[in-house]
Order: C-alpha cells, then structure tokens, then sequence
C-alpha cells in the first residue's frame, strides 16, 4: 500500500462517518416536531395497584415489590369505610381480595363502606393472591391486611424512596366528601406542599378531578382516566378538549391508544397513560406510539425496557 492510499482510507474513513451522522442529526431534527414522541425520553412507570403480578394488590408487599424495582409511581385505589376511612382497594366490595366471606358470612354483598376500618382490618389480604397465583406465593402474604391511605404514606416516609403515588378517587359519588378527606390527609401528613411532585391525582369521574382542581396546588397534575365505553361514539377532539380544561394528562385503556390519540393529546399538551400494560409485545407497542408513561402490573418489565437505547425515529428499543 502507498503513503497516499494510508492517509485516503482514514480520510476517507472520517468523511463517511461524518455524513452518516449528519444524516442521522436531520433524522432526529425532522422527528422532534412530532407530536407523537413523549413529553419526556423517560417513559414513567406506574405500578399498577403495586407490584400487583408478584404480590396481592394494594398491600403493602405488593407496594414494597414496586419499591425494590424502582417504579416511578405506586398507583393507589382508594374507597372510603363505613366510618370514612380512606382505605387502599380496587373493588367497591370486599370479597375478590379477602376473606370476607368466610369471617363476615352474613354482610354480603360485603360492600367496603358497610364496614368500619376495625372490621376490615380483621381481613387476610393475601391469602386469595396465594391461591390464585401458587407460583408467587409467599406465606407472609397470609398477614397482609388492607392498608389506609394514612399507613401507606407512613410506609413510604419511612422507606425514605423517591417513587410517589399516583392516588385515584374510586366511585367518588358514593362517598361524598372524599376529595376533601383525601386533600385533608395529605395536607395533614405535609404531603401535598412539601413534595409537590410525589403526587398525581386520577379518576375516571370528571366532577371528582374538577372538585380537587379546585382544592389541590395548581402543580399537582390531574389525570383523566378512559375506559372504552366512555369514549364510544365521542368526537376525540371534543374529548381532549375538555380534558384539558382541568386536565394534565389522559390515561386510557391501551386499546384506545392510537398515533392519531397520542398526537392529539399532546397537542393539547396532555401526557399519556395508556393502562394496564403487561407484556412486552404491549409496552414495545405503546412506546412505538408515544406515550408518556404505562400502568403496569410488573414495573420490573417496563424498568428494564427504559434501560434500552430508542431509535430516534420510532422509539423502538435496539436490544
Ligand atoms: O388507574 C389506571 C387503571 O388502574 C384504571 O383501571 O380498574 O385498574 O382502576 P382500574
Ligand atoms: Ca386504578
């Protein structure tokens, strides 16, 4: 090989690279416009009632599992006891996740606001979660008991993490005043003004996040859950719009999720959630149309997907 063919391959080697990642720049200048890219290049995890596929749902096991695997947010249910305790549960009733039944068989149809707090902490939380799902059993699971929203935020101090909790208001119009009980605990506990990003509000009931817009600081963000009944027949564009009159954000269920939904939420400035998102093929679905963040029953998964490299073009991971 001659001098001059030593120094041109290098050469030739450096100006190749070069228009490659020009190349690869205008790409990415082209993109950023997009409405469809999240608000953010972290994709925020939310745990779904917990870790709720390790452990029994809205225990604090399940709340610790999501902890241990570094979730952005806890997401928290709340219905309120018979004596107005705000307690941490998905269903209205007692009976899916406890043994109600068996300790209270004359109270069906063992509805949460027909017991008082002492009533329900006689209840196993953990043992139907055992049964139902043998290959994550765990005996502890037996001792676990419905944790009031006081506890979980007493839990959380003390664990001294960053995740924060992602609290919805759950059939709002059958506790009337749980808004204010809600605001009142966290005021109480120093939560809402100390850590001001440690919290988000969701409901799937407008007058709910209308009545906290009114009582909670401006920076809290309120989240606009979907289910698809509630979007059947809606003009899409009607929909965000009044969304985002008191919204920060919209969290559908992922069915809903389409490039068009993403890019017309966040024209409108609205981030999104889709729920609740449990395989990969679903997460790899849900980042490749742009979403904000993902409801997850194993934040591990959507943990690890984060740790990926993204394509600037379709924020498909390259693994
Ligand atoms: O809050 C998001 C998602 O949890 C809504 O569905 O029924 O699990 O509360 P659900
Ligand atoms: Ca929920």
């Amino acid at each position: 090989m001659n001098k001059a063919t030593i120094v041109a391959i290098p050469l030739l080697l450096v100006l190749l690279a070069s228009y490659a990642s020009n190349l690869w720049a205008a790409d990415d200048v082209k993109q950023k416009p997009s409405t469809r890219h999240p608000a953010s290049q972290h994709i925020t995890v939310v745990a779904h009632r917990g870790a709720s596929g390790y452990a029994p749902e809205h225990t604090l096991s399940a709340y610790k599992k999501a902890l241990e695997m570094k979730a952005d947010y806890i997401e928290l249910d709340l219905h309120m006891t018979k004596d107005g305790e705000l307690v941490a549960i998905h269903d209205a009733t007692l009976a899916r996740t406890t043994n109600v039944e068996q300790v209270y068989p004359n109270r069906a149809p063992w509805r949460v606001r027909d017991f008082t707090l002492a009533e329900i902490k006689r209840l196993d939380a953990g043992t139907w979660f055992n049964k139902m799902f043998p290959q994550y059993a765990n005996k502890q699971y037996r001792k676990e008991k419905i944790p009031t929203l006081q506890e979980v935020i007493d839990w959380l101090a003390r664990s001294r993490s960053k995740t924060a909790l992602y609290i919805e208001t759950k059939d709002p119009n059958i506790y009337p005043g749980m808004e204010e009980k809600l605001v009142g605990i966290l005021k109480k506990n120093r939560y809402l003004y100390l850590q001001k990003s440690k919290v988000i509000f969701q409901s799937f009931s407008e007058a709910s996040l209308r009545k906290l817009q009114k009582i909670v600081p401006h920076d809290i963000p309120l989240i606009q859950l979907y289910s698809p009944a509630m979007l059947k027949g809606q003009n899409l564009d009607d929909v965000l719009d009044r969304a985002a009159e008191y919204a920060e954000g919209v969290a559908p269920d992922q069915s809903l999720v389409t490039l068009e939904f993403v890019q017309k939420a966040h024209k409108r400035h609205l981030v999104v959630y889709p729920y609740t998102v449990n395989t990969k093929e679903e997460m790899l679905k849900q980042l490749s149309l742009g979403v904000d963040g993902m409801f997850t029953d194993y934040p591990d998964q959507l943990v690890e997907l984060n740790k990926k490299k993204f394509t600037a073009k379709s924020l498909v991971p390259i693994f």
